[in-house]
């Protein structure tokens, strides 16, 4: 049974054209690119043009493109390489609560070790506060880290403004760009952002492969969290080159896509909208619209519960929220963040389109969505009769 795939914030599926330049480099082409001979050399070439590809999405040059495992892997060189071992407060970092746990634990690693974590003021439509940003902000600030858009309500943080104020007081900042590459143009210089990471697997490429931006100014203030080969200065290992001629092809094609894509979201987005709408009474928009992907659509189904809807379907795929957080039985902390209450948290399932899909294919599952949350919010209000 083919199954409608609506969790594209999660991963996403390989691209052909991704899949068919990897293969080479896993038979013929396998050579090390660190190799000085014949199979290394052709391996090289396709790990610079892959670097040029990745740079090219980002803005940046080639020479400022780090590749690591993916966003969790860069979003940890960047934030704990900005910290030395004897770093105690008043040395303090800014964290945004609605982020990915895979910052927010570096947060709470630094902050066991003495370091003075700061938490960003999130308005409800998922905006970081700028003034109280500012107000956090002081001498011995040393880094501030946003995702620039937020995984689960597609949230666009302004994160020029955050460079701008954080520069002002002296503290670098580090941009989760995992949701942001393919979805929104990215230039690393224009917006003055320090580091930036992002991850093949969101964007139609390999898991396994993604990429850290450092801008070349502030490269020396980063000390690498892990040695070995000096492959990259900040992170040694053989590097794979199937996964980041992967990442490359992968971040090729979004630059190619990426106006096409936004104006697809946007036309797929106001369907599935539109239907949710019409069929399920009281369906509400978590965060704000306007200030977001059209990629991401989380919604409140009153009187249904997210998890059971999404554990029920068996031929659509969507989630409740963070696929990291898919196990814990609390309400979204994303959510309870901007004031959705821990009771509407619990009814918000998160749709997250491929603007390549079908509209067919997202009409259907729209509809096999409806008809289920229809079925289990009858099941609620039988048991409320009952009681
Ligand atoms: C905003 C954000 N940051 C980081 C990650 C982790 O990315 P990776 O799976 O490449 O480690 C994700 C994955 O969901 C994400 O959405």
């Amino acid at each position: 049974m083919k199954v409608i795939y609506l969790d594209n914030c999660a991963t996403t599926r390989v691209d052909d054209e991704v899949f068919d330049a990897m293969l080479p480099y896993l038979r013929d082409d396998f050579g090390n690119p660190s190799s000085p001979h014949v199979l290394g050399k052709r391996a090289r070439r396709a790990v610079d043009s892959a670097t040029d590809s990745v740079a090219a999405l980002l803005g940046a040059s080639p020479e400022s493109i780090v590749f690591t495992s993916g966003a969790t892997e860069s979003n940890n060189i960047a934030l704990l390489g900005m910290f030395g071992h004897a770093d105690r407060a008043p040395v303090n970092a800014l964290f945004c609560p609605t982020d990915h746990k895979s910052s927010l634990a570096i947060g709470r690693a630094l902050g066991n070790r003495g370091i003075d974590i700061r938490t960003m003021d999130v308005r409800p439509d998922g905006l970081v506060d700028l003034a109280g940003f500012a107000e956090r902000l002081d001498v011995h600030s040393r880094v501030a880290t946003v995702a620039w858009v937020n995984s689960e309500i597609g949230t666009i943080q302004p994160v020029a403004e955050l460079a701008a104020l954080s520069h002002a007081a002296g503290c670098l900042l580090h941009v989760d760009g995992a949701q942001a590459a393919g979805r929104v143009p990215i230039s690393v210089a224009g917006a003055a952002m320090d580091t930036l990471s992002i991850s093949a697997h969101k964007i139609h490429g390999p898991k396994g492969i993604g990429a850290l931006y450092v801008k070349p100014e502030i490269r020396r203030r980063l000390h690498p969290t892990t040695y070995g080969g000096g492959q990259y200065e900040l992170r040694s290992g053989t590097i794979p080159t199937h996964l980041v001629v992967g990442l490359g092809k992968a971040c090729e094609l979004a630059l190619r896509r990426l106006d096409a894509d936004w104006e697809r979201a946007t036309r797929l987005r106001a369907t599935a909208l539109e239907l949710l709408t019409a069929r399920l009474p009281g369906v509400r928009v978590n965060g704000c619209p306007h200030a977001g992907v059209p990629h991401i659509l989380n919604l409140v189904l009153p009187g249904v519960r997210g998890e059971s809807l999404v554990a029920s379907l068996h031929s659509v795929a969507l989630s409740t929220g963070s696929a990291c957080n898919s196990a814990s039985q609390e309400p979204s902390p994303v959510l309870t963040a901007i004031g959705v209450s821990p009771e509407d948290a619990n009814s918000s399932i998160r749709v997250c389109l491929d603007p390549g899909m079908d509209e067919e294919e997202l009409v259907r599952g729209i509809e096999l969505v409806c008809e289920r949350a229809e079925s289990l919010a009858d099941v609620v209000v039988a048991m409320q009769g009952a009681r």
